[in-house]
């Protein structure tokens, strides 16, 4: 017999709107993201535009992707801007230090970046160069891209080819300050972002949605120190013009910095470690929640995850500074336990982005830097399976008897993780089963309504190690799947090691 799990949803109550920017994605100039992922040049043999991958821009497509975060990343703190405009082979080239001290032709820059987003459907986000950069640099970076009328940065814009403005929301002021970003203290880098905020202007309709560079990881005091700087503290606490979220960096690893583990090579110890460091997302969220929650009640300033997901040791026979990997059904179990806590988080999370989209860390898709091939990662297919919740009110699951447990060294690990939403009349239900090797039951207690035109997919493996390749790229994918109705609502059965979504139009 299998262990039982009772939840109750109530389809009547929503609650936040889980923002379809927490499905944000990341692409930095590292490895082959950029160049030899979504980039392969005009001369290559494959179908292009401009230089950008068709067959990555389509696969993506049908993920719904909001938002893609650009150039870094730690690339975005030694990024100048004005090196990647103008004809391609009069652009300097640089050293990107960060990444494999290789050299960057900066033939990927702004136009090429800016028509990325306009294929893909996504909003730009723009991580700006605090760390070595200007206050100038950055303010005529924001003009040449938004600015319209006639100005010196409209100028150079048009002369480039681009009549017409393009509208940029999000604007990053610098990355991972207290690393890579410049290695500052909390309150040196506040300073830092009031002057570089004050100075990325709003041109004519253009807003900007400045993200401040925030923790790493636990590190509650950097998000009170921002709170407390780029805020005005009083009766009310008002966020100051120059500042509208700021963000904070997680990583899942369950290794140490200097061996995180193999991305295909692993047991079930290992399995069980990554997924205790995968549901500590939730702690984490919740405890910069709790600090923001205390200056800023009303919840004007928007938390933003800009990087998660796995790192692992790179793959074998790989540039170290590439931070290639493979990904397994381990991976996509870390990225649905991720949006269930995403969800659960909608009124204060604003935004994530996995790191990163295209052959770098926990990435959608990987591509054969010789043959040319392109695989859908399982990460991918959580994506494209729990899309649904993008814009959707999330709906509350209880679970009055808790989920099954395991014990994972001093932690207690929840096997079964899940998370609900409504939108346009239909309910969207996403269920996981982090378990090796025991399968769950879910009894769903649908209150408040009724579903009708049930249908159901799930994403398992023989082996949590299962991953596609050129020769297996559906070893892991989503396959259609029965649940059944219950008088209740309804029954799922959960295999070890899997993830279901089941939805439904919602009657009565
Ligand atoms: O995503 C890889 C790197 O991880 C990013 O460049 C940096 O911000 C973080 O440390």
């Amino acid at each position: 017999t299998h262990p039982v799990v009772p939840a109750i949803v109530n389809l009547d109550v929503p609650g936040p709107v889980i923002s379809r920017h927490l499905y944000g994605h990341f692409a930095e100039h590292l490895g082959r993201c950029v160049y030899g992922g979504f980039y392969v040049g005009e001369d290559s043999d494959l179908p292009n535009a401009g230089g950008i991958r068709l067959d990555v821009v389509a696969a993506l497509r049908a993920l719904d992707i909001p938002n893609l975060r650009w150039p870094g990343g730690c690339f975005a703190d030694e990024y100048h801007w004005m090196d990647g405009i103008g004809p391609k082979e009069q652009r300097p080239s640089m050293v990107n230090t960060h990444w494999g001290n290789v050299e960057e032709n900066n033939h990927f820059g702004t136009h090429e970046f800016m028509e990325l987003c306009e294929l893909l459907g996504a909003e730009p986000y723009i991580s700006g160069n605090v760390g070595s950069g200007t206050v100038r640099e950055m303010s005529d970076w924001v003009e040449y891209l938004t600015r319209d009328g006639d100005s010196p940065m409209v100028r150079l814009r048009r002369a480039n080819g681009r009549e017409r403005p393009w509208r940029v929301r999000f604007w990053g002021l610098g990355n991972e300050a207290w690393g890579c970003g410049g290695h500052m203290r909390a309150e040196q880098y506040a300073a830092e972002a009031r002057r570089y905020g004050t100075y990325c202007r709003d041109h004519g309709g253009n807003t900007l949605y400045r993200i401040a560079a925030g923790a790493n990881g636990a590190d509650y005091a950097w998000t009170e120190t921002l709170m407390k700087q780029l805020g005005d503290l009083g009766c009310a606490y008002r966020p100051a013009p120059f500042m509208q979220a700021l963000s904070f960096h997680y990583y899942t690893i369950p290794g140490t910095w200097q061996d995180k583990g193999a991305a295909t090579v692993f047991d079930t110890g290992d399995h069980y470690r990554t997924m205790v460091q995968a549901a500590r997302v939730d702690e984490l969220i919740t405890g910069h929640s709790n600090v923001m929650d205390c200056y800023d009640p009303g919840r004007n300033v928007g938390l933003v995850l800009d990087e998660w997901g796995t790192w692992w040791n790179v793959e074998p026979g790989t540039n170290p500074g590439f931070l290639h990997q493979q990904n397994t059904m381990r991976d996509a179990l870390v990225a649905s336990v991720h949006f269930d806590v995403f969800h659960r988080h909608a009124g204060r999370l604003v935004m994530a982005n996995i790191a990163q989209t295209v052959n770098v860390l926990q990435a959608m898709i990987l591509t054969d830097p010789d043959t040319g091939a392109l695989v859908l990662t399982p990460t991918y297919h959580v994506f494209e399976m729990n899309k649904g919740h993008q814009d959707a009110a999330s709906l509350r699951v209880d679970l009055p008897a808790g989920t099954p447990e395991r014990a994972v060294g001093d932690a207690r690990l929840a096997t079964v993780s899940m998370s609900a939403s409504r939108k346009d009349g239909r309910a969207l239900f996403s269920l996981s089963n982090l378990d090796a090797d025991e399968p769950a039951e879910v009894e769903l207690d649908l209150r408040g309504g009724a579903l009708t035109e049930v249908s159901a997919r799930i994403l398992t493996a023989g082996r949590l190690q299962d991953h596609n390749t050129p020769d297996a790229p559906e070893a892991v994918a989503p396959r259609p799947y029965e649940v059944a109705a219950t008088r209740a609502g309804l029954r799922v059965h959960l295999p070890a090691r899997s993830f279901v979504t089941v939805t439904g139009r919602l009657a009565g």
